[in-house]
């Protein structure tokens, strides 16, 4: 039984991190005229009404993507984001694109997309979105064992993100084993993880990074933004983006982005960031 619905959390911290990242890493992959792919192993409704009751509960986007969008011209590492958002948008901010839409408006007429979500109406909610693709496959399936199904892909150059709720606590090892097996059919390909950063009692981050350094054998990037420091037994203080293969100067642009979103999304004077080489490339 799935419980987890995006809309709850769309466009919060977390959401700025890793679709900030995405938008980076198919800024890299664009520079190419050879098609590339997009690969999403659970990919949501593609797209948030942050009007709605379920965004409106929390409103957890008023600590993220609505702190920066009126200043969005002084962001110009971020300007593929914010052109994403902005085709949702008139002035106000009231549509929130998640990883699939923000995939859609970054590729090209030769790139490819896949998509898989396992949830009965988010997946509907997703062909609703992009559906009319021609350039897109939906697949209503669990995403660890559909992403091994379409490797190596075609074409064969491109990304997958992987971001699982991390409800069930098999999320964690499912990560690490469908990488270790996804590596062995596209050791090429781009692979970026999201995950959080929990309070103390429940956090499974230090875990998840130590097994994927000591298992997988390609170049590995952290990017890590704690909007507050991490407490001792509830909530989600900060998320991290683990990337495999990662494209050139990735890391400096993480560098100095980075520190600027820690300063902007604080939400204690001790929010932290961090980018470090897991493994570095030989
Ligand atoms: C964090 S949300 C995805 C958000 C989306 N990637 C984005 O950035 O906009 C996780 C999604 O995974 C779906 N899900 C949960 N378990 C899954 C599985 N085993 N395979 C595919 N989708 C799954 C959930 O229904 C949920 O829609």
């Amino acid at each position: 039984m799935l419980s987890y619905r995006h809309a709850f959390h769309a466009g919060n911290h977390a959401d700025v991190l890793k679709h900030a990242v995405e938008t980076l890493l198919l800024a890299q992959l664009r520079q190419k005229e050879k098609p590339f792919c997009y690969l999403d192993t659970h990919a949501g409704g593609g797209c948030y009404d942050l009007s709605g009751d379920w965004s409106q509960k929390k409103a957890e986007y008023q600590d993220g993507i609505a702190r920066l969008w009126e200043e969005r011209a002084d962001w110009p590492e971020l300007a593929d984001y914010f052109s994403v958002i902005e085709t949702l948008n008139e002035q106000t901010l009231r549509f929130y694109p998640g990883s699939p839409e923000v995939a859609r408006h970054l590729t090209r007429e030769q790139d490819r997309l896949a998509l898989m979500e396992l949830h009965n109406q988010e997946i509907e909610i997703l062909r609703r979105h992009l559906g009319h693709d021609a350039r897109t496959a939906l697949h209503h399936r669990d995403g660890f064992e559909g992403l091994l199904g379409l490797l190596p892909p075609t074409p064969r150059r491109g990304m997958v993100l992987i971001d699982p709720p991390y409800e069930l606590k098999e999320d964690y090892g499912r990560v690490v084993s469908t990488l270790q097996k996804a590596l062995r059919k596209w050791p090429t390909g781009i692979y970026a993880v999201w995950y959080p950063i929990l309070a103390a009692a429940n956090d499974r981050s230090r875990d998840l990074l130590q097994a994927c350094q000591e298992r997988l054998v390609c170049p590995q990037l952290v990017a890590e933004l704690q909007v507050a420091p991490q407490q001792a037994e509830w909530g989600m203080d900060g998320s991290g983006m683990l990337i495999l293969n990662p494209p050139w100067q990735l890391d400096t642009q993480l560098e100095s982005l980075l520190p600027r979103l820690r300063d902007r999304l604080a939400q204690h004077a001790a929010a932290n960031s961090r980018v470090e080489w897991l493994v570095r490339p030989q």
